[in-house]
């Protein structure tokens, strides 16, 4: 199973759930994250029972579900719970529940869990817009922020009640990832990345052109990997089908000289830039403004030389710390090193091209000063959050 990195034990999740409509979409973030490997404990409030059932919630954590403060003998359980548990997670949270955080109520199992508790406490809102832009309402979630309290969204949209505006809570995939990222170490606060991904797009004619072809997917796993450990993150990003990993600032790229000149415009502000694109190494040297015509006669294309964006950023007078991939079909390590060595890169990650385009899982080797290392075949996300943790290490190395 894919779990999350590092850890020697199971974290254990306490999954508090109040009562609005947005209940029935906790079970599903249970789902999600027993099956990154946590361990979740489910504590309702007697509200959030008349929308989902304790029953559903014990079968999908396969933990007896807290419902009231005197489930164990000693009268002890806000106590024993809020001890046990990683990090209490509370999706969603109404308003009325966030009122009670602000104000450090204890009148039930759950309220009496939070203030009981020595671990992180994540809140995911979900209420009526109305509700959610009340002044009062604003003050509570201010004062959360202030009490050191992760709020998760809430999101914009469609609303239970027939209103649309702000208030839904973040999706089930959503919450799931901020909480596995809240366990990240933040080995990267405060560090500028900038980084590229996807292919590039060079244009033939007004309809047609030469990319290939990259998903972005390692690319992007990266720049939320990164986001995840703390750091600023830039993603100058060719054309691609995928959202941007929440809390990264994307720029969006067609052809290689427009990410050439992104990159350039912010690399002297960056800590550490990562060049993932396949970059087009050439484009049409006279693209035409409008659609070409059919004819008999043979055609040929000029092509010129693209900038190497990663090769000049890494020779900048103060470089940042510069990091690239390369994809090979064959012969990996040998391309590899020459590739390092002629970009004067301190690290240059390697995969087989045939093994990582467009798939969700890769396999990578890092090749450095010490030799390389190969980091074991997983999906691209573990991947990125480990290569991460080796960026970081190398990067605070080069700075000493
Ligand atoms: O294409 P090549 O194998 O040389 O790519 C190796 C590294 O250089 C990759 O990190 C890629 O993002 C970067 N690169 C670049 N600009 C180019 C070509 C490659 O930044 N024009």
């Amino acid at each position: 199973m894919r779990g999350i990195m590092g850890q020697a034990r199971r974290k254990r999740i306490l999954l508090g759930i109040t009562g609005g409509i947005a209940a029935y979409k906790a079970a599903e973030l249970v789902r999600l994250l027993v099956k990154q490997g946590f361990e979740v404990q489910v504590a309702m409030t007697e509200a959030a029972t008349q929308f989902i059932t304790p029953t559903t919630m014990q079968a999908l954590s396969g933990q007896p579900v807290l419902l009231n403060q005197w489930q164990d003998e000693a009268g002890m359980t806000h106590i024993h719970s809020s001890r046990a548990a990683d990090a209490i997670v509370i999706a969603p949270a109404t308003a009325d529940f966030i009122a009670k955080l602000a104000h450090g109520m204890a009148d039930d199992l759950l309220s009496a869990l939070c203030l009981a508790r020595d671990c992180p406490l994540l809140v995911a809102p979900a209420m009526n817009k109305q509700m959610w832009s009340n002044p009062a309402t604003q003050r509570n979630v201010q004062q959360l922020a202030a009490d050191g309290i992760a709020v998760l969204g809430p999101a914009c949209g469609s609303q239970a009640c027939g209103e649309e505006g702000m208030g839904r809570m973040l999706e089930p995939a959503e919450l799931a990832d901020e909480i596995v990222a809240s366990f990240q170490p933040k080995l990267l606060t405060g560090i500028k990345l900038l980084m590229t991904a996807g292919p590039t797009y060079e244009a033939i004619d007004a309809v047609r052109g030469i990319t290939n072809r990259s998903s972005g997917k390692m690319g992007y796993a990266i720049a939320q990997a990164a986001r995840e450990m703390g750091a600023q993150v830039t993603l100058v990003s060719g054309p691609v089908a995928l959202t941007t990993p929440v809390g990264v600032e994307r720029i969006s790229v067609n052809s290689a000289q427009e990410m050439y000149d992104a990159v350039n415009r912010r690399a002297g502000d960056a800590d550490i830039f990562i060049g993932v694109a396949a970059v087009a190494d050439y484009r049409v040297a006279h693209p035409a403004e409008q659609k070409i015509k059919k004819s008999a006669a043979p055609m040929t294309l000029e092509l010129v030389a693209n900038p190497d964006i990663l090769a000049d950023i890494a020779s900048l007078p103060n470089p940042p710390f510069c990091v690239g991939f390369a994809a090979e079909s064959e012969r990996l390590a040998e391309y590899a090193e020459q590739k390092r060595r002629a970009k004067k890169l301190p690290l240059l990650v390697g995969n087989l091209a045939q093994q990582a385009i467009g798939s969700d899982d890769n396999e990578l080797i890092l090749f450095d000063d010490n030799g390389n290392h190969p980091l074991p075949r997983a999906d691209k996300l573990t991947l990125a959050r480990l290569l991460m943790q080796h960026i970081a290490q190398r990067y605070k190395g080069a700075k000493l």
